[in-house]
């Protein structure tokens, strides 16, 4: 036994190789070189050698790549680095636009140089992270929110491209990229659907989803998925190259499929060049793609540009134009929005467009069914474009049926009944001031129409605002229906009793509910405020007005129209400032304008918001500290003072691998300092400044995530 065991451990290690090998030709580079019926022989030895030695299996054999047990469900996986989406771009302009913008924000480094790009096909998959750790796989995830994503590991492992062990130095290397199929696996793949008796998938997106979301890998190790790697996440132990495109090389080099149509091009010339090159070449393209990206090239001045919101400003999507399809009007439907807002659908014979079947498309608003005079009955023109709403471009006049109707919308919530107000915005004409009429109707009901109470509450529960998990569509529905729910705050009255008698509920799903709008107390302040719903408070404005305010209670009580005052006074003074070259004072509330200031002040009138908070409060929320792992990209921390269980180059060092910059003296574009032990004049700054502080306890919890 003893004697033979190294002959197998080095047999099963030169099959091994032999056969990552003969994946990597077969399914990266496209090259096969080896007969299907060999590979099998040898993969079935490997097979036959791991189960005499089932200690010498390895997870990075060839043979993990059938699947496991199936899961109850997945784990939640925190991206260490989070993952953005990109601002599109629909036309030329947007293009000289953003590489204008790109200039300008560099002028100081580049001077009038045109900027160096990486241009890349626009993959229309599905985005995943792969962590390696040591060179090996040891985890995959979806995107998810961007900021959580699902382990959908033992799925990755199906995918033949996806490499199981890199040969790579690296403590950590997160590869990001897109998981899709490709056109010719997705017609075998179709055809024995049909063959089996099962319904084919509509696309090869769908397709890809679905499959990477199978609770069984079993199944997933059937379906041809294929990857593309586009980037890296969070790196450690390695020196980071200086270009997206030595990125990219690098990839290639530890065996990663990337793109063949990536390439470096110079100036907004080169971006419309390649866009147009690409455009030609699309419907030859292995996959689907829905348009191209062009990122900074250069890491330097992508860092220099940084990101704005959830999307970097050194990329964009270059979309292709939408694709297009005539249909039939059944009917026009009005939607009550969130917020109240009105808007028209038109119910369609179902039509496959751009890649889907599409029976519902926006009509946008009143304005526009008069300009394009859509009515029920007519054929149209609809439009679809990637994963935008398809919507009704114009009606085809020559199919118009005799006998039909202008089109207007109903004068009442179509849901409660209210009489409908039409938009207004102020404007300045002449020195005065006048109401002008926007197009866009509103059910100003608010929580006592149903159809707007239901989404303030799924809004409230939703994973990125209160993140009660089990709080779906369908729960809403009936809470809302049988009155349980009228506010936010009713969610944390719920029993298990009365969920239990709820449909699709048993006792086991209605405990756990209420454990998860328990669990939901533990928060952060700039979850909260964005779950209340204000009108324009997304994410970011509620994390600047947590990080301002810090207590709900002096948020509640804000004077807003005072604070626009000294908005402006700040401004006005900056100006005069500027002129003299004198230090400008820090601005207040960056980022938020008088649009939300007036509906931050709107909202905070009505006494039942007030009383909705107090209850939820009172309920016993706790506060947690405010930051997360999500938003330390683009932020600039300060270290002051002495740390006692981290090193200071050390913290340096893990917060600038998690995207954060770490800047040697406070100013007003400081997010945090960290302020340790005997902190001097840096902590006088921040008082100074308004900066917020945190301790290293906190700074710890962060960098932990
Ligand atoms: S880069 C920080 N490159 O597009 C930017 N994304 O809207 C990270 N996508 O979810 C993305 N092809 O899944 C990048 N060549 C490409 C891409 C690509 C497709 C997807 C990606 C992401 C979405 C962003």
């Amino acid at each position: 036994m003893t004697s033979k065991a190294p002959t197998a451990a080095a047999e099963i290690a030169a099959l091994r190789t032999e056969l990552n090998e003969h994946l990597y030709r077969y399914h990266v580079l496209d090259q096969p070189s080896i007969l299907d019926a060999l590979y099998d022989e040898l993969y079935q030895r490997l097979v036959a050698l791991e189960a005499l030695h089932p200690k010498l299996i390895s997870a990075d054999s060839p043979t993990q790549r059938v699947g496991a047990k199936p899961l109850d469900a997945f784990a939640e996986v925190t991206h260490r680095v989070p993952m953005l989406s990109l601002s599109n771009a629909f036309s030329d302009d947007d293009i000289v636009a953003f590489d204008k913008r790109c200039r300008s924000q560099l002028a100081a480094e580049a001077g009038d140089n045109e900027i160096e790009y990486a241009g890349e096909p626009k993959f229309d998959g599905l985005a995943i992270s792969l962590c390696y750790v040591d060179g090996v796989f040891v985890q995959g995830a979806t995107r998810g929110d961007g900021t959580v994503g699902e382990d959908v590991t033992q799925n990755l492992k199906t995918v033949r491209s996806i490499p199981l062990k890199i040969d790579s130095s690296a403590a950590l290397l997160e590869v990001r990229g897109e998981v899709l199929i490709e056109r010719r696996d997705f017609e075998a793949l179709n055809e024995r659907q049909t063959n089996q008796g099962e319904k084919p998938f509509v696309n090869p997106r769908n397709a890809a989803a679905g499959s990477l979301r199978q609770l069984d890998s079993r199944l997933t190790a059937l379906r041809p998925l294929s990857f593309f790697a586009y980037g890296l996440g969070a790196t450690d132990g390695i020196s980071l190259p200086h270009t997206h495109n030595e990125a990219m090389d690098m990839l290639v080099g530890l065996r990663f499929p990337v793109a063949a149509q990536r390439e470096v091009v110079v100036g907004v010339t080169g971006l419309l060049d390649y866009y147009a090159r690409i455009g030609k070449a699309r419907a030859t393209l292995p996959y689907d793609i829905d348009g191209v990206v062009y990122k900074v090239n250069r890491i330097a001045q992508q860092q220099q540009l940084g990101f704005v919101s959830r999307a970097p400003r050194f990329a964009i999507a270059h979309k292709f134009p939408a694709e297009e399809a005539t249909t039939v009007v059944l009917g026009i439907d009005v939607q009550v929005g969130r917020t109240g807002a009105i808007t028209p659908v038109a119910r369609l014979k179902p039509v496959f467009v751009g890649g889907t079947t599409v029976s519902n498309a926006t009509l946008h608003n009143q304005q526009e069914i008069d300009r394009k005079d859509v009515r029920i009955g007519d054929t149209v023109v609809i439009r679809r474009a990637g994963d935008v709403i398809p919507e009704v471009v114009a009606i085809v006049a020559s199919k118009r049926q005799p006998g039909s109707e202008q089109y207007r919308i109903p004068p009442n919530c179509p849901v409660c009944g209210t009489l409908l107000e039409r938009e207004t915005r102020e404007v300045k004409r002449g020195g005065e001031v006048f109401l002008d009429q926007l197009s866009t109707y509103y059910c100003t009901a608010g929580l006592v129409c149903a159809a707007q109470r239901k989404q303030a509450i799924l809004h409230f529960a939703q994973r990125r605002a209160m993140s009660i998990d089990g709080m779906g569509d369908a729960i809403v529905d009936q809470l809302v229906e049988s009155n349980l729910v009228k506010t936010p705050a009713d969610l944390y009255k719920l029993t298990i009793a009365q969920l239990e008698l709820l449909e699709r509920m048993g006792l086991k799903s209605a405990t756990k509910l209420v454990e998860n709008i328990d669990r939901s107390k533990s928060t952060t302040l700039s979850r909260f405020i964005f779950a209340l719903g204000i009108h324009h408070v997304g994410e970011e404005v509620a994390k600047v007005i947590a990080r301002h305010y810090g207590d709900i209670r002096k948020i509640e009580s804000q004077d807003w129209v005072a604070v626009s005052a000294e908005k402006d006074r700040i401004k006005k003074e900056n100006i005069r400032r500027k002129k003299l070259g004198d230090p400008l004072l820090p601005e207040l509330l960056h980022g938020i304008g008088s649009e939300i200031i007036k509906s931050l002040c709107a909202f905070f009138r009505i006494e039942q918001n007030k009383q909705v908070i107090d209850e939820i409060v009172s309920a016993g929320l706790v506060f947690q500290p405010e930051v997360v792992l999500a938003s330390m990209r683009d932020k600039t921390f300060v270290l002051t003072g002495s740390l006692e269980s981290i090193s200071r180059e050390e913290a340096k060092r893990q917060l600038e691998a998690l995207g954060a910059k770490v800047a040697g003296s406070v100013s007003s574009k400081t997010n945090f300092v960290v302020v340790g032990e005997n902190a001097g004049s840096k902590k006088t700054d921040a008082e100074r400044l308004g900066v917020p502080m945190i301790s290293e306890t906190e700074l710890l919890s962060m960098l932990r995530g």
